[in-house]
């Protein structure tokens, strides 16, 4: 090759266009997702935190993926106690700690960040965002952690989603907290319950948040339930795409609602358990049959 043509080819290199990461949909879909927690009132000031683990190759259609902005510590772990592994060089968009979704949508460039897990327990790679400087959710590592469970139940999981929606809230204050038991009240609310979270709910007590020890209590419960109630504080999704994660959790709430607007008035009519194994057969879905009878 001519000198000339060395010259060019490094021209090209350097022009090389990159998208407008705004014009992103999983930028959007951050955004809008956000938007609709907080019109739903589930996520008051920096309540609620999303991570969505994103295709590399998309990512770089938009991003130069060997410009690392910075590198960022996780926060409230015990790196040598915390393995990830599993997810080192997997690239998420995820929410800022300390950030309001109610912002995210104005100004998804300070509220939101694009990180990559570093290998060896050092933290994440920041690729875009976080401008002001700022940082992964403090739940961060719980997310990892349930990412790395759901990936071994489901492969195509995707999304882990945190939020404080307040009829569920309402509910850990005045039902029993045993998962058989809350969630069969829940599948009882909504003709559609049972169908959309077969498995039921998970529940934890009361625990201290962004802390090894609820990540990997929240992890064990992912294996079985793609739904995790924290008690007293709010509600934990995974899923495979926003949708359906989103979906989820609005059900529950949907269902949480209807039981705190009827639990104080006397109950005259239920969806009993023989309805609810025939939806169950006629949706063809597996269900936790313990939780019925
Ligand atoms: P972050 O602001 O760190 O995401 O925390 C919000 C939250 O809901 C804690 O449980
Ligand atoms: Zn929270």
């Amino acid at each position: 090759m001519g000198f000339m043509d060395e010259v060019r080819k490094a021209g090209k290199e350097i022009k090389r266009a990159f998208n407008d990461i705004l014009s992103a949909p999983f930028v959007k879909e951050m955004c809008d997702t956000c938007a609709n927690m907080y019109r739903l009132g589930w996520d008051e000031r920096n309540g609620g935190n999303i991570s969505y683990m994103l295709d590399e190759k998309e990512v770089g259609e938009y991003l130069d993926l060997n410009n690392v902005i910075r590198t960022i510590p996780l926060m409230g772990v015990n790196a040598a106690e915390f393995d990830c592994t599993p997810l080192v060089g997997k690239i998420f968009i995820v929410t800022g700690t300390g950030k309001y979704f109610k912002n995210v949508k104005d100004d998804p460039e300070t509220n939101l960040g694009i990180v990559r897990i570093a290998p060896a327990n050092k933290g994440v790679e920041l690729l875009w965002g976080f401008k002001d400087g700022g940082r992964t959710t403090s739940e961060f590592p719980t997310h990892m952690m349930c990412h790395m469970a759901r990936l071994k139940v489901d492969p195509e999981n995707r999304v882990i989603m945190h939020s404080h929606p307040t009829h569920t809230l309402a509910m850990n204050y005045v039902h029993e907290l045993d998962e058989k038991s809350f969630s069969h009240t829940l599948w009882e609310m909504c003709t559609e319950c049972i169908v959309v979270f077969p498995e039921g709910v998970g529940i934890l007590p009361w625990m201290l948040c962004g802390t090894n020890e609820i990540g990997e209590a929240t992890a064990r419960k992912m294996r079985d339930f793609r739904l995790v109630v924290w008690a007293m504080h709010g509600i934990y999704g995974a899923g495979k795409t926003m949708d359906e994660t989103f979906g989820l959790i609005e059900t529950v709430e949907k269902a949480a609602q209807i039981y705190m607007l009827t639990a104080h008035l006397p109950r005259i009519n239920t969806i009993n358990d023989e309805d609810m194994k025939k939806l169950v057969e006629l949706f063809g879905v597996e269900y936790r049959k313990d939780f019925l009878g």
